[in-house]
């Protein structure tokens, strides 16, 4: 890394979707408090998440990460946190079973607050006011007040983000993540539902395979890897002076880490080479990613690698392509292979979320299935052409059962939207769409799994 990089050299650079705060004071005490608060995460972890998504970029391993668009503080509730994170433990199974591979786990969660938005400000009925920037700048209420950015909120997304990881690391190791517990882990609304069917059905099979390794041996008391699991958190490091004041040094490396997560990434507006964002990443440990949009090129990637990764440390670099199906199969099949061939160690990750929103004819932004179902597999069958490790999925979607997305077997309808549309930011998959997708991308991984053998056995003949 040059000598240059401190926790505060990004502030010389330019700078993207930045809140202005008129209380520079206060600013700066919300700072201190948060700089003087203990690390929501440890470097240790940090490293641990690194390994497992080295292992994805090698082709070994499989990442899953999802959760809200925006975190609210409305929303915040045990409920909320314990239905995303059982359904990615639903869905973790179900990928897991299809793969044949591990699942590495990583929630949008305990952090994902800030939002870049695509205008500073907003007018409805021809008053304009600053934009929603995401609960831990301003409030959501379309009112003058509720629109001033307000520092005292970086602290109260602090404690939200420490309350809500540490119901997280109880339901991961204390419990209720254990594999016996795979029949529990279903929502009571996926009941009668084909996704529900297909999830007993499976959980069948696990409970079936559990038995038998126990009658060998290998219980929940003796397998600490079927009592519990690992959960890592993420979320767009957007905010940057939240970002800083969470910045240690690591004890035992000499290493800075951002504490406020174990992987953080870069947004699609704000990975300019010369900007701020990206002079702050690059100075931390963490796993980090960026979002590669419809004009990202492979200069672009090679670029960004160069700055954020030029030890090419593998597991270190996570790029979450998000272009849409056609542009995707156009372009990505070119920048695969300007990484290869320059032999840099990456984690190719989907979102097939942000490159898909809609707006109904009812005003409401949404995001029809069979869209980002077409961008997953346009994913899957690109890398499967290029012979590279289609990675992982990034989705955001919750454990509630909403109507954001148009679609699905549930198929929810634009008159539909209306109903639980809850989302502070961009519609999100509900429970079942989340495990449509899931089973349906599980269904694509076992397919190519099974060609594959049946290559390696044909010519082995
Ligand atoms: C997001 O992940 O919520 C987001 C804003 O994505 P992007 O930067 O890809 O638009
Ligand atoms: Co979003």
């Amino acid at each position: 890394m040059p000598e240059s990089w401190s926790p505060n050299s990004w502030r010389a650079k330019p700078i993207q979707q930045v809140p202005t705060y008129s209380d520079q004071a206060r600013l700066a005490e919300a700072e201190r408090q948060l700089a003087s608060s203990p690390p929501l995460v440890f470097a240790g972890e940090a490293r641990r998440l690194e390994a497992s998504l080295a292992r994805v970029a090698e082709g070994r391993a499989f990442v899953l990460q999802g959760g809200d668009c925006a975190e609210s503080f409305a929303e915040f509730r045990a409920d909320t946190i314990r239905d995303t994170f059982r359904v990615m433990l639903q869905m973790a199974v179900v990928l897991t079973y299809g793969a044949a591979m591990p699942v590495v786990k990583v929630g949008r969660m305990a952090g994902q607050f800030a939002k870049p938005r695509s205008a500073d400000t907003e007018t409805v009925g021809g008053v304009t006011l600053p934009s929603y920037r995401g609960d831990i700048v301003n409030g959501i209420d379309f009112t003058a007040e509720a629109r001033i950015p307000d520092p005292d909120r970086m602290v109260r997304a602090y404690n939200q983000s420490a309350a809500t990881l540490n119901l997280l690391r109880a339901f991961a190791q204390g419990g209720y993540a254990d594999l016996h517990k795979v029949h529990q882990w279903t929502l009571g609304f996926l009941a009668g539902s084909l996704q529900g069917k297909l999830y007993e059905d499976l959980a069948n099979r696990l409970s079936e395979t559990l038995a038998f390794m126990g009658a060998c041996g290998m219980t929940s008391e003796t397998t600490p890897q079927i009592r519990e699991t690992e959960f890592f958190t993420s979320h767009e490091a957007l905010l940057l002076p939240y970002e800083q004041a969470l910045t240690r040094v690591d004890s035992t490396s000499g290493d800075w880490y951002d504490c406020s997560a174990h992987m953080l990434w870069i947004g699609e507006r704000t990975r300019q080479p010369d900007g701020a964002h990206v002079e702050f990443l690059r100075g931390v440990k963490n796993p980090i990613g960026f979002k590669a949009g419809p004009g990202t090129s492979g200069d672009d990637i090679l670029r960004l690698l160069d700055l954020l990764n030029p030890e090419n440390r593998p597991g270190r670099m996570t790029i979450i392509t998000r272009m849409g199906a056609e542009i995707l199969s156009e372009r990505l099949p070119a920048l695969i292979r300007t990484v290869q061939r320059e032999g840099r160690s990456v984690v190719w990750s989907c979102d097939p979320m942000h490159a898909n929103t809609v707006k109904a004819a009812s005003g409401y932004k949404t995001r029809p299935f069979d869209r980002i179902l077409a961008e997953a597999r346009a994913f899957f069958a690109v890398h499967k052409a290029e012979g590279s490790h289609a990675g992982g999925v990034h989705f955001e979607m919750t454990g509630q059962d909403v109507t954001e997305c148009l679609g699905g077997t549930m198929a929810i309808t634009e008159d539909g939207l209306a109903d639980r549309y809850d989302t502070h930011c961009d519609p999100r998959l509900n429970a079942t769409q989340a495990l449509e997708l899931a089973f349906l991308i599980a269904d694509q991984l076992k397919a190519d799994r099974q060609q594959k053998r049946a290559g390696a056995h044909a010519a082995a003949q």
